[in-house]
């Protein structure tokens, strides 16, 4: 039997007594300070807000948000000879298809510039010497100076190397590749989530950009945090700007632009391509399409804070834009006849409010998707069945599996909130006969892996309809305390029939190594996020054949592939470099004719 978790408010931590700030407490966390408690064998989860006061900077705040911009200023703005840079935010690529991808920066120039133009650069090789497309574009301060460009023509299953040009200066050098086609044997995607900037260092995302051997990296959300949270920013060190809760359009650009200034986030993006979904953090806690728990009176209209967090979003990722945004960003990809993967918008294209009673939660009508993407992804299976692709991947932001009986759920954020809705998305799968349904998802800050069921807690609950993996954050809380985190484990994995395992220490990602007989999947984690010292390792290894649904222990972790190199860091020493310097090659057709010459 699952015992009952309680949703409480207005309860105040110790944490929360030292607060100076106008900082909001985050009820996500409330898993790892306080959230998961034990009394009497109940697992208890607490949630509660502190009231928001808008007040002037303090001495000290001045001074951290000082200190934070001269630490990223001075590491990230000028080159050995001095001279600005402005590529200070890094690059990054996302949303590849076969024979497209999408590449980002963003130009930081000076005061008073309106618009400025940019060149792109893609490249079969690491040095930049295969030229195989360019092209130039205007960017302004009406999208933030932010650039992002379709490049077409690239060929399938193919590694590109790519640079930028502005203002007299060149980018690092990003690494992306394109979606495979036809006969595909093997895959890496690795996806992680949560990936709050205030909590400590971005070492998951350090792993990640060191692994040459992945094809795509998923994040499913929460990839900024909305809240003030200075009293993070002085326990880690750690940047965040503003340094008042984001509200506004240009606080979610700045908010933006100071993650962006992190120099693991930037490797990430500089060596993968990225596949992101946005969860409630992009916008505000707990989000739904008309509003969220944690935009409260005096914070104005629903409708200008969501429309200037999404048009920061689509400024500021790799994603490719959708002609209507407020509608959702799901979408599907295609790796050949290996994998579909149907990426999906849980906030905000149709989620109705989280429920306040157990008979409003059970209502039919109420969705999580809305009735348009519900119609989506049912095309989207059938789709899939009738071109016999292997695995069908669904990445999502809250965890579908049951964490609790009808009569006692446990979190009314998540699938377990929404049951008519999590009813029709398996009866979904069940009409398209999907054999290989693997559901990925973020949002908890935790290790999961489960099997997915009608009903887990009957009798006889058959042959599972798939099986649902959840990723660690990449600096979230979960439980820190590692003793507490066993014991709400251990607890959990006696109550939940379907559960294989669960952990809420570590942070780290997971990693998917995907054949047509099995799919396998490594929870990848760091020991440390309070400084760059840290240990990796490989938390759990288990293997899904196909056709089984049935989760198993791996034997062993998946070996390295032979891959494309990773894009090497900036070097004077480029051989492209000097013939631009030497025969000054700022063209494309100058370019192209000394890429031609050798
Ligand atoms: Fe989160």
């Amino acid at each position: 039997m699952v015992q009952r978790v309680v949703r409480q408010s207005s309860e105040r931590t110790p944490i929360d007594a030292c607060h100076v700030s106008d900082t909001k407490q985050q009820p996500e966390l409330q898993l790892a300070a306080t959230g998961l408690s034990f009394v009497g064998g109940l697992i208890c989860a607490r949630f509660h807000h502190t009231a928001t006061r808008i007040m002037p900077l303090t001495r000290r705040e001045f001074l951290i948000d000082s200190a934070s911009t001269t630490l990223f200023a001075s590491s990230l703005t000028t080159r050995s000879d001095g001279s600005a840079f402005p590529f200070r935010h890094g690059v990054a690529s996302g949303d590849p298809l076969t024979d497209r991808v999408i590449l980002w920066t963003r130009l930081t120039l000076p005061e008073g510039t309106l618009s400025a133009s940019c060149q792109w650069y893609v490249a079969t090789d690491p040095t930049m010497q295969n030229v195989v497309q360019y092209g130039q574009l205007f960017t302004s301060a009406s999208r933030d100076f932010t650039v992002k460009v379709d490049v077409e023509g690239l060929q399938p299953g193919t590694t590109y190397y790519y640079v930028f040009e502005a203002a007299g200066q060149r980018s690092d050098i990003g690494r992306t590749r394109t979606l495979p086609e036809g006969s595909v044997d093997r895959l890496r995607i690795a996806y992680t989530s949560c990936s709050n900037i205030t909590r400590g260092h971005f070492n998951v995302y350090k792993e990640l950009a060191m692994r040459a051997d992945l094809d795509v990296v998923l994040h499913l959300g929460d990839y900024i945090y909305e809240y003030a949270d200075i009293d993070h920013c002085l326990r880690t060190g750690r940047p965040n700007a503003p340094l008042h809760e984001t509200q506004t359009l240009e606080d979610y650009r700045l908010r933006h632009a100071c993650y962006k200034g992190d120099k693991d986030l930037q490797e990430v993006h500089r060596q993968h391509p990225f596949m992101v979904i946005w969860d409630d953090h992009e916008v505000a806690n707990n989000a739904w399409k008309g509003g969220a728990d944690n935009h409260e009176e005096g914070e104005g209209s629903w409708k200008e804070r969501l429309s200037g967090a999404v048009r920061a979003y689509l400024e500021w990722m790799p994603i490719r834009e959708p002609s209507q945004p407020e509608r959702g960003i799901y979408r599907s990809f295609r790796f050949g006849d290996l994998v579909d993967l149907t990426m999906l918008d849980t906030r905000l294209a149709g989620r109705h409010a989280q429920a306040e009673t157990l008979e409003e939660r059970n209502q039919a009508s109420r969705s999580i998707l809305g009735s348009q993407q519900e119609e989506w992804l049912k095309q989207c299976f059938h789709a899939s069945a009738q071109s016999s692709v292997t695995w069908n991947l669904t990445g999502q932001q809250v965890m579908v599996a049951q964490l609790g009986t009808n009569d006692m759920p446990f979190n009314y954020d998540q699938w377990d909130g929404y049951p008519a809705a999590r009813h029709r998305l398996f009866e979904s799968v069940r009409e398209a006969g999907l054999q290989n349904w693997v559901v990925l998802t973020g949002d908890i800050h935790s290790s999961w892996a489960l099997e997915l069921h009608d009903n887990p807690f009957a009798d006889n609950t058959g042959k599972p309809l798939g099986v649902e993996l959840v990723t660690p954050a990449v600096t979230s809380p979960g439980i820190d305390n590692q003793t507490r985190a066993d014991i709400a484990a251990g607890s959990l994995e006696a109550v939940l029939p379907h559960l294989n395992f669960v952990d809420f220490y570590y942070r780290g990602y997971v990693l998917l190594d995907i054949t047509h007989e099995r799919l396998q999947a490594e929870w990848w984690i760091v020991d440390n996020i309070d400084s760059h010292r840290y240990a990796p390792g490989c938390l759990r290894k288990l293997s899904v054949e196909s056709g089984t649904h049935q989760l198993k222990p791996a034997a062993e972790t998946v070996e390295k592939l032979p891959s494309a190199p990773l894009a090497p860091a900036f070097s004077d020493d480029l051989a492209i470099l000097r013939r631009w310097r030497r025969d000054g090659f700022g063209t494309v057709d100058g370019m192209l004719a000394s890429s031609s010459a050798n």
